[in-house]
C-alpha cells in the first residue's frame, strides 16, 4: 500500500528529556519511506522547566503532533484538551496530535501496543482470559493492567517489591485486580493463563528475574516487556519447559502505530522488515 501526501511536509517528533536514545525516529522513518509520505519525524529534547509551555503551545510549534517520553507524559496529559480512555486512566499521555479544530488530543498507547504485540505474535492468546499475573507496578504495569481489563480477564494479580504501588493500581481498577507482595507469587502461579514481566529485572545490566515456574500451567503464555536482551532469562526458562512465549520488542513497535496514523493518515503495518531494522539497531548499540 502506498499513500502520497503532498500538501506540505507534515512534521512529528519524539519529545522528552533525554531523547537521544529513542528508537521512535527509526520506526517512523521506516514507515514514512515505506508509504512514500512527505513528512518528517524529529527528536526534540524538552527540558523539564520548558515542558509545560512546550506542550501547552504545541499548536505554534509547526508539529502535527508528537510522542512523549519520560519524564513528560503526565505534563503532556495535563496540557491536552481531550484524552482517550487509557490516557485518562494513566494520567499520562505518550501520543499527542492536533485535530482539525486545533484541539490538542492525547492518547496512551502502551496498553494497545502490548495487546497489538500479543495479537500479532500469539493469535488467540486471550481465548484463555481467566487469570493474568503481572510482575511489577510501574507505569508500564498500569497500562498493561488496563489492557488486560479491556480484554475481559477475570482476575489480574499484580506482584511488586513495593506492595503499596501494586495496591494503588489495584484500587484504581476495581475488584478484578488484586495486589500482592512478591513472596505470594507461588500461591497464584499455578492458575495463570498469562504471565507478564513489567519490571526491569532481566534487562542487560540489571539483576536477573529469578522465578520458580514449576507450577505454571503449560498452556500459559509468558511475555516480557524487557527487550534487551530479546530472549530474556524468563522467556528462555518458559520456552524450555514448553510454554508459548512472546518477546517485548513488538510492544515498542505497536505502540507507535496510532501516532503515525493520526499524524500521517496511514495506519502502518508492523512487519518483519521493521522488526529486523529495530533489532539490528539494538544489537549494534549493545
Ligand atoms: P516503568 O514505568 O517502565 O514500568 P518503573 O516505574 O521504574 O518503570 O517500574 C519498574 C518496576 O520494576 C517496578 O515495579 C519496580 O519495583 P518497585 O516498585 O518496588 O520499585 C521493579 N523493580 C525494579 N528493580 C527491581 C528489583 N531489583 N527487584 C524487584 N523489582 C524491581
Amino acid at each position: 500500500m502506498t499513500a502520497k501526501i503532498r500538501a506540505g511536509k507534515i512534521r512529528a517528533a519524539v519529545t522528552g528529556w533525554p531523547v537521544a536514545h529513542s528508537r521512535s525516529p527509526l520506526v517512523h522513518g521506516h514507515w514514512l519511506k515505506r508509504y512514500g509520505i512527505d513528512g518528517s519525524y524529529e527528536k526534540i529534547a524538552v527540558a523539564p522547566e520548558d515542558a509545560e509551555a512546550f506542550y501547552g503551545n504545541l499548536a505554534t510549534s509547526g508539529l502535527k503532533g508528537c510522542n512523549v517520553t519520560i519524564p513528560h507524559k503526565e505534563t503532556a496529559a495535563a496540557a491536552c484538551d481531550v484524552l482517550d480512555e487509557a490516557a485518562q486512566k494513566m494520567g499520562a499521555a505518550n501520543t499527542l496530535w492536533l485535530d482539525e479544530t486545533g484541539r490538542l488530543c492525547g492518547a496512551n498507547t502502551d496498553g494497545a501496543g502490548f495487546l497489538g504485540n500479543l495479537d500479532q505474535m500469539a493469535p488467540g492468546w486471550d481465548d484463555r482470559h481467566g487469570c493474568a499475573i503481572v510482575l511489577g507496578a510501574g507505569g508500564a504495569a498500569r497500562a498493561i493492567v488496563w489492557a488486560l481489563c479491556s480484554r475481559k480477564f477475570t482476575e489480574v494479580h499484580i506482584f511488586n517489591r513495593t506492595f503499596e504501588k501494586a495496591r494503588q493500581i489495584a484500587d484504581q481498577f476495581g475488584s478484578i485486580v488484586h495486589a500482592h507482595s512478591w513472596d505470594k507469587l507461588g500461591t497464584y502461579i499455578g492458575k495463570a493463563d498469562l504471565l507478564v514481566n513489567t519490571t526491569s529485572l532481566g534487562m542487560t545490566g540489571k539483576a536477573p528475574l529469578e522465578l520458580d515456574l514449576a507450577d505454571l500451567p503449560k498452556e500459559a503464555l509468558v511475555t516480557d516487556i524487557v527487550y534487551v536482551p530479546l530472549m530474556t532469562g524468563l522467556l528462555k526458562q518458559a520456552a524450555a519447559r514448553g510454554n508459548r512465549t512472546v518477546d517485548g520488542v513488538g510492544m515498542l513497535l505497536h505502540q507507535a502505530v496510532p501516532g503515525f496514523e493520526k499524524w500521517f493518515g496511514v495506519r502502518p503495518e508492523v512487519d518483519d522488515d521493521l522488526r529486523r531494522l529495530v533489532l539490528d539497531d539494538l544489537e549494534q548499540s549493545s
